[in-house]
């Protein structure tokens, strides 16, 4: 096991690369470029995960939107493909089918991950965990700790990706004529580095809130939930449907790692075991958010349920034991929660309240008009 989780590292870690106030103000060699103020929604973790060396700006911000959106940005003239190629906003930034292709054809190794939220997430992105400051292994030569700026890094070099090199992608940008003078406005200089590039999508990613769905508008006070929803939230809520353990929280995460009971046999070469080599990983992956539940299926790093159905009925009575099972799945004895069907609708019914309609059509989010 080469993970040893060092509680002082961690929290120094914590501590230098988030900020509790806001606005985030940027040191003094991009003094020109405007603050971007995040607004903590009602009831979200104040501690935001923002790299020290990469304020948030107004104008970083914006650069990081033209990015994620330009085909060009993989640095090959005959196929284009950006961030929004795989994650849709209508999707709330997964793909509306599951795995993805990369440039050459070759299928992701898992399913896509959506974009939400991910500035209050400090522990670890992709399914398995792999880009984390607590990944040992995890050595890139632009790191930045096992951040979304190495992410960036990854997608252009991976083969089910961009398949291509951080040279090439610097040189495409530098040599579309909008980029340079907003390079100049978000960084100082028109000169483009990639790893300006990479702060700059990472900035616009961080800047993905969903925080209006109904559920939030309930917890505001503004709207009531049906009877029925409210009997799916206590479902949600308590040991009859032991979802809050991992799905709990405003952000429907606690971005931890679990074996959720699918399988007896593993055979996935990318589960949260091949980042932590510790044999209780084994089959574990991150439980996903589940705002926007509704609309990001498939369900799964595989994507084999279709529908919220076959999930509800898998955590119902489907559950398969094995040595690796998370001893947070408390109902791995009875092979599932055994909800009655009255008690599955008020669970689905639940779930629907935490689409937010307003993140996937949010034009702040959406591609730039004046990108090809
Ligand atoms: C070819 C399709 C494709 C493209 C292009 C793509 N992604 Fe992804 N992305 C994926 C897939 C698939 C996953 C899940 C991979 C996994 O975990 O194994 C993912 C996962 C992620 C995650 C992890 C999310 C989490 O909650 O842990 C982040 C962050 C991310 N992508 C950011 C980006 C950014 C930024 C870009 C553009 C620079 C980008 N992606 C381009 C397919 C793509
Ligand atoms: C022990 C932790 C744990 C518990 C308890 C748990 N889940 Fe999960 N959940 C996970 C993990 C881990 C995954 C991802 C597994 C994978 O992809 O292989 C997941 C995936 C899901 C997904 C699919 C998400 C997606 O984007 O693909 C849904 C929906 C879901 N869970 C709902 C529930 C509901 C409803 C309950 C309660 C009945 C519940 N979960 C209880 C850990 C848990």
């Amino acid at each position: 096991m080469k993970i040893t989780f060092l509680p002082t590292l961690i929290l120094a870690l914590f501590m230098a690369s988030c900020h509790k106030d806001v606005p985030q103000g940027p040191p003094s060699s991009v003094h020109h470029a405007t603050p971007y103020k995040i607004t903590i929604p009602k009831g979200f973790p104040t501690l935001l995960n923002i790299p020290a060396d990469n304020p948030m700006t107004v104008e970083g911000v914006e650069l990081g939107r033209y990015l994620y959106y330009d085909g060009r940005f993989c640095g090959k003239p005959d196929t284009l493909m950006s961030c929004a190629t795989c994650h849709q906003q209508q999707h709330a930034f997964m793909n509306g089918i599951g795995y993805a292709h990369g440039v050459t054809g070759i299928q992701t190794g898992h399913i896509m991950l959506p974009h939400v939220n991910m500035v209050f997430n400090s522990t670890a992105y992709t399914w398995f965990g792999l880009v984390s400051p607590q990944n040992p292994d995890y050595q890139i030569p632009h790191g930045y700790g096992g951040n979304l700026e190495d992410v960036v890094y990854l997608v252009i070099t991976l083969t089910n990706e961009c398949h291509s090199d951080t040279n090439a992608c610097k040189t495409a940008i530098q040599n579309i004529p909008i980029y340079p003078p907003m390079f100049k406005a978000a960084f100082g200089t028109e000169t483009v580095t990639f790893k300006n590039i990479a702060r700059a999508i990472a900035q616009f990613v961080r800047t993905l809130i969903s925080a209006n769905s109904k559920f939030d508008k309930y917890i505001r006070n503004e709207v009531s939930l049906t009877q029925q929803e409210l009997r799916g939230y206590n479902i949600f809520n308590t040991e009859t449907g032991d979802c809050f353990h991992c799905h709990g929280t405003i952000l429907f995460t606690t971005n931890g790692f679990y074996n959720n009971a699918k399988d007896s046999v593993f055979t996935d070469p990318d589960d949260y075991y091949s980042v932590t080599h510790n044999p209780l990983d084994i089959g574990a992956y991150k439980a996903p958010t589940l705002r926007n539940i509704a609309i990001t299926g498939p369900y799964m790093h595989d994507g084999r349920f279709t529908t919220l159905d076959q999930v509800i009925d898998f955590y119902s009575s489907g559950l398969v034991n094995s040595p690796y099972v998370s001893p947070m799945m408390l109902k791995i004895g009875t092979g599932g929660a055994q909800l009655v069907p009255s008690q599955k609708a008020d669970l689905k019914a639940f779930l629907y309240t935490l689409t937010d309609s307003t993140f996937i059509t949010n034009p702040s989010f959406s591609k730039p008009a004046g990108l090809p």
